[in-house]
């Protein structure tokens, strides 16, 4: 019997890692989209499943006892397809989403928008030195709006898209502290920032950049998540869940 974590994030990692130690058997599930992914402890398995059926498939024929669906709070698709293949074959399925950044005190002062269209066109209209953290693969909503503006594009790996001619690119992967964000938005002359509701400690550092040097801050709202599907925060609460799950 195995307990199946969807993960692609640290806390995926960490989960992975303390139910391994609990002598339990983990299958970790990836995407496949970062060519040099940090692996987690345990079983590993890379690709889609072949949306709602083929995970359901899965679910049958590994013998999945629960699953925890520990992937990014913006992987909208593959946690509705969670719900949606556990609540048919009847496995137990719990959400591990890290809490996002609302609650931060300078939250209010942030320009928070529904999507990365509404994104695009907001920080167009903030300044024209733009730090875009938002990922590598949404960066075509941003292309059209801000293709005159001085655009430093952050992403994990290489970009398949044609860019305008005034952008950069950045590879890098977090976490990142402090002083190192300082020092890249002051060489850039950063004024606005560009960020997703990711929330957790490894990429919060650009925010408190931001607040120091007056750089305007777009956030981009995260996705609902599935409805019905008990969510934690925290990989303590996933691993006592995991320890009697329901059913
Ligand atoms: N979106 C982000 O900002 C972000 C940031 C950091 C890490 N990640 C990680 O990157 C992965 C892909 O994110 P996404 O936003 O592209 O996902 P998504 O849009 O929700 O999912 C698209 C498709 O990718 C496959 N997929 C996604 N996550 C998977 C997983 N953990 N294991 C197996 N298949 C998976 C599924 O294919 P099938 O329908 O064929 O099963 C799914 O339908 C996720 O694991 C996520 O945790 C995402």
């Amino acid at each position: 019997m195995t307990v199946l974590v969807l993960g692609g994030t640290g806390e995926a990692r960490e989960l992975a890692a303390a139910l391994v130690a609990d002598g339990m058997t983990v299958v970790s599930s990836l995407a496949g989209r970062v060519a040099r992914p940090r692996l987690p402890q345990g079983e590993t398995r890379v690709g889609g499943f072949g949306g709602i059926d083929g995970l359901a498939d899965h679910l049958r024929t590994q013998a999945v006892r629960a699953v925890v669906d520990a992937t990014h709070p913006f992987a909208a698709t593959i946690s509705e397809h969670a719900a949606q293949a556990c609540g048919r074959v009847g496995v137990p399925l719990l959400r591990l989403a890290r809490p996002g950044w609302a609650s931060e005190p300078e939250a209010p002062r942030w320009h928070w928008v529904d999507d990365h269209a509404c994104a695009a066109r907001t920080a167009a209209g903030l300044g024209r030195r733009v730090l875009l953290t938002t990922g590598r693969q949404r960066l075509a909503e941003f292309t059209g709006p801000l293709t005159d503006h001085d655009v430093l594009a952050r992403v994990v790996d290489p970009v398949e898209v044609p860019l305008p001619a005034r952008w950069q690119v950045f590879l890098d992967r977090g976490p990142y502290a402090l002083a190192g964000e300082r020092e890249l938005m002051e060489r850039h002359r950063t004024e606005v920032l560009v960020t997703k509701d990711s929330g957790g400690d490894h990429t919060r550092a650009k925010l408190d950049a931001a607040g120091a040097l007056g750089v305007a801050v777009v956030v981009v709202r995260r996705p609902a998540p599935p409805a019905g599907v008990r969510t934690v925060s925290d990989v303590a609460e996933a691993r006592r869940w995991l320890s009697a799950p329901p059913g």
